[in-house]
């Protein structure tokens, strides 16, 4: 047999070794021309190409060099007994000339592969594809309901990771523990809301939104049903004062001036969730302080610098931009609104609510039940309208089915009372954690809790979108008499999402 290669490469260990990079090589070489050609490699796919062959590559590789140091020890013995002479290169003997020209060949076209293969690896592991499908039941509630988001087009990693090394490495690593903990389902359900750590608005956010933009105030429509036959609606109309961050850039009011840019806002929360706040101190832009302290969750003044104070930013407000899990109530209402249940079809809005508010183990099982349910509460209700209204019934299932399918998550334990949202107040405490009257600092100021501060009511009732406007605005109007309860409550403590509410 002719040795083209100095006799060292032949042993099993080296041999090992560049069998299995080369496997690995041709089969990553045919993954990435399928991708270049067809496209679309599958999640799983992914992780196969870029992260475990290559490393199975650079495995093979170091083989080849250890198989070699051993061996040309064990032949140094076998032919005198001696230590091996040091490691050298005679470019004068044909062996080492074509080994060392492999070498050098193979070295250069390793570190070209390297540096694509890490690129597409960087590229592959920030991608949404990565985030949201590989791991596909942890992540399905986030990946769902990112995809129906006005943040569809924005991948998991601007908001996750950000830009910069650091977080970038930082990312890896507590990923790294997350595939694992995924592999051997160690996971929690559902995964804990407020990420502890997540990075600042002013590095992810605020690269994209412009925190001083002016937004003015913008008008929202509310549609609402009632849980009555004719699901006689009930819209709110307002215009909310958002305002803007500087005055450079506008008239600075309105909740993002006060909020956020000019002013310093830290808080202390005595929950994980954040949900119950004791203690906030605002500087404002003159530097004045203030301290406000919660008359029902009260924390002493000495006790402060046991708890770390959390700097409010963006996603103190907006912390639901990407993942937003609705309540039974508002979607359905907003389905109503869309048309894809029809306001006529009798109590509808009601036999909605009720198959989605039902607990169910597994989502397929959930699905065959809604449809069940609907039917047969048509079918002991309103039997006519089972044969009378079938398409506009059929056309009901498919749309309950959907909601549940973009809002619940069994599987984890998702939906909307485990990550409540904190724009607003209607069904969580959101904006009510500190606007609600029990904060007061010293001089007995409590931070506000008028309702027009925030917002004007443009009108309410049935067809609020044609009805004349108030241009100051009327009072809030309950749709039904709750004796004033609405002055004294929070909306959110009767309208939990868990009834009809
Ligand atoms: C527009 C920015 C944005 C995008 C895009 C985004 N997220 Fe999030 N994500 C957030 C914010 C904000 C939170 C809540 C953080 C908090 O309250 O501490 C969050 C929370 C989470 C949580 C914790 C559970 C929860 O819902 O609070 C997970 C898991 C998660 N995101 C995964 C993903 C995945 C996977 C993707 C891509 C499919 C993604 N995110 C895309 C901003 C984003
Ligand atoms: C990579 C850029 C990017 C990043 C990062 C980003 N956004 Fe956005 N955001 C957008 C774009 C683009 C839109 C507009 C989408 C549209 O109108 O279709 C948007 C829309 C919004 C809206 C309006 C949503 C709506 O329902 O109309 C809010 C609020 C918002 N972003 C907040 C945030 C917050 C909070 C973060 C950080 C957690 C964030 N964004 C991170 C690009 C980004
Ligand atoms: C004491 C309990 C209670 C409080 C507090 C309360 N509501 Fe209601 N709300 C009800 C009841 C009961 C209904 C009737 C449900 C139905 O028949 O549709 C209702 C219905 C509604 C509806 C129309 C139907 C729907 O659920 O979509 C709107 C809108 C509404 N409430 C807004 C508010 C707002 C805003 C607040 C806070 C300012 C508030 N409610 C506070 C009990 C309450
Ligand atoms: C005090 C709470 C609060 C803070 C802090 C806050 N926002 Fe807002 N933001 C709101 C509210 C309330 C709205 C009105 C829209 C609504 O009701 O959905 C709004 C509206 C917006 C909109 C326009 C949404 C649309 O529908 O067009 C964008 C974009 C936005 N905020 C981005 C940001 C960014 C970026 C930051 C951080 C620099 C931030 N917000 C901080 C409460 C807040
Ligand atoms: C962490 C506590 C906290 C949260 C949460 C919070 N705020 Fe505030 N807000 C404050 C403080 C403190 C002030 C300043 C009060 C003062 O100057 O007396 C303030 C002031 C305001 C003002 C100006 C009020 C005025 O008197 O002119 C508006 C508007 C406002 N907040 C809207 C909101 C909205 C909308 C939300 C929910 C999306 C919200 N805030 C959530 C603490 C909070
Ligand atoms: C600290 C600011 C703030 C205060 C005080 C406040 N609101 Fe609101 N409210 C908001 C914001 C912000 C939204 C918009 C939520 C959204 O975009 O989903 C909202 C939404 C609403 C809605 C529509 C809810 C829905 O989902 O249909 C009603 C109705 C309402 N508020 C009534 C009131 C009434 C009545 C009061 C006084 C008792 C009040 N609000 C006090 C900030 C506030």
């Amino acid at each position: 047999m002719i040795r083209r290669f100095p006799s060292s490469a032949y042993n099993p260990i080296s041999m090992f070794g560049a069998v299995i990079a080369i496997v690995n090589f041709v089969i990553i070489l045919g993954m990435l021309s399928y991708e270049l050609v067809i496209g679309g490699l599958a999640p799983y796919s992914g992780i196969i190409a870029f992260i475990i062959l290559p490393s199975a590559l650079v495995m093979g590789l170091v083989f080849i060099p250890v198989g070699m140091h051993f061996e040309r020890r064990r032949l140094a013995k076998v032919e005198n007994g001696e230590k091996p002479r040091s490691f050298y290169i005679d470019l004068g003997k044909p062996s080492h000339r074509l080994a060392s020209m492999i070498f050098i060949s193979g070295t250069i076209i390793f570190l070209i592969a390297t540096a694509v293969g890490s690129y597409r690896a960087y590229e592959f592991t920030e991608s949404v594809t990565f985030c949201g499908e590989t791991c596909h039941v942890v992540m399905e509630p986030e990946a769902v309901a990112h995809k129906n988001s006005a943040h569809a087009r924005v991948t998991c990693a601007e908001c996750h990771v950000g830009h910069g090394a650091g977080w970038y490495v930082q990312s890896k690593l507590s990923g790294a523990y997350q595939v694992y903990a995924a592999a051997l389902n160690l996971y929690p359900r559902p995964i804990p809301t407020p990420i502890e750590n997540l990075r600042p608005a002013r590095e992810t956010c605020e690269q994209c939104h412009w925190p001083d933009k002016f937004h003015g105030s913008q008008e929202k429509v509310f549609n609402h049903y009632m849980v009555d036959e004719e699901n006689t609606e009930w819209s709110i109309r307002m215009l909310i004062k958002t305002g803007g961050g500087s005055k450079e850039a506008g008239v600075a009011q309105g909740i993002h001036w006060h909020m956020n840019i000019a002013n310093e806002i830290n808080y202390i929360a005595t929950d994980e969730s954040r949900e119950e706040i004791a203690w906030v101190k605002i500087k404002d832009h003159e530097g004045n302080v203030r301290e406000y302290f919660n008359e029902l969750n009260p924390i002493e003044p000495e006790d402060i610098k046991n708890h770390e104070p959390r700097r409010m930013d963006c996603i103190d407000c907006h912390n639901r931009p990407a993942h937003i899990y609705q309540t039974p109530s508002k979607a359905v209402n907003k389905a109503i609104a869309s048309g894809d249940i029809e306001q006529s079809l009798p109590s509808a809005k009601r036999i909605a609510v009720e198959a989605l508010i039902d607990e169910y183990t597994t989502k397929d099982s959930a699905l065959v039940t809604i449809k069940e349910q609907i039917v047969n509460a048509y079918k002991e209700e309103y039997p006519d309208a089972l044969e009378s209204r079938k398409d506009a019934i059929d056309k009901m299932i498919v749309s309950v089915q959907d909601i549940y399918s973009r809002n619940f998550f069994p599987e984890m334990k998702v939906r909307w009372d485990q990550y409540p949202d904190h724009i607003g107040h209607f069904t969580s405490q959101g904006c009510y954690r500190c606007h609600n009257g029990n904060l007061v600092s010293d001089s007995g100021l409590a931070i506000s809790t008028d309702c027009n501060n925030c917002h004007i009511i443009l009108s309410q009732g049935q067809d609020s979108e044609t009805k004349s406007i108030g241009i100051n605005g009327v009072e809030f109007k309950h749709p039904v008499d709750i004796d004033g309860a609405w002055q004294e409550m929070a909306c959110s403590e009767c309208h939990t999402g868990t009834s009809q509410l």
